[in-house]
């Protein structure tokens, strides 16, 4: 326990999956963390969970494709914690599924804006931030999808999914002087809202597992 005392960590989608339960375990550990995601009311109920454990917590509603979100996240971090040593750019959405030619242009830019630009955004924002505090932990999650396998019907969400691995090498290149690390989590198969909307028959979800 307390493996994270006196850090502050941003956690963006923080309101469900993968967000919710790393931002429930990083305030167990210690740190105080700034939780963001576009549901508030999602965002609250967590916050409220974390401060009835003893934890320290910050709530900022936005969306991850805004630069002004990402700017203000780190705001939220540097007023109410005094710094920044964690950031977890953990958002991201599917987007819409199906072959390519079916896609259209507006749904491609916003799974990249989502899962890829927000992952520059954030970094934009907190690498500085880190930098103040003579280093950092940044850090992304990435897919299976994209980098591990290829999977039909998902191309905008694997090119975004591999780009962000792509931007993870090249920061962690210029960064690590800076005793900055950079990562990118390529999870599997998770259950959560996403992964359900994906894995949507037992034979999809046996695929997963
Ligand atoms: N589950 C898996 O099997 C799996 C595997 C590999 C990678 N991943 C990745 O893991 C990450 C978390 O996903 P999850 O599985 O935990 O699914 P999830 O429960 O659907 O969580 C996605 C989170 O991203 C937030 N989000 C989506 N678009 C956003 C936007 N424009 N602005 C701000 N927040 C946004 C959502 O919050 P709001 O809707 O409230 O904005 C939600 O909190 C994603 O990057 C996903 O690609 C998941």
């Amino acid at each position: 326990m307390n493996q994270l005392a006196n850090k502050v960590a941003i956690i963006t989608g923080a309101s469900s999956g993968i967000g919710y339960e790393t931002a429930k375990l990083f305030a167990a550990e210690g740190a105080a963390v700034v939780i963001g995601a576009r549901r508030q009311a999602e965002l609250e109920a967590l916050a409220a969970e974390i401060d009835l454990a003893g934890g320290q917590v910050r709530v900022l509603a936005g969306d991850v494709r805004d630069e002004s979100y990402a700017r203000a996240l780190v705001g939220v971090a540097t007023d109410a914690f005094g710094g920044l040593d964690i950031a977890f750019n953990n958002a991201g959405e599917l987007g819409e599924l199906g072959d390519t030619p079916s896609i259209s242009v507006s749904s491609w830019t916003h799974t990249l804006e989502t899962n890829l630009t927000s992952a520059f955004l954030g970094a934009h924002y907190q690498l500085p931030a880190m930098q103040k505090r003579g280093g950092g932990s940044l850090i992304f999650t990435s897919s299976f999808v994209g980098n591990t396998v290829g999977m039909a019907g998902m191309a905008a969400y694997a090119a975004s999914k591999a780009g962000v691995v792509g931007l993870m090498k090249a920061l962690a290149v210029e960064f690590g002087p800076s005793r900055i690390r950079v990562n990118a989590l390529l999870p599997g198969g998770t259950e959560t809202d996403m992964a359900r909307r994906f894995a949507d028959t037992p034979e999809a979800m046996d695929f997963m597992r």
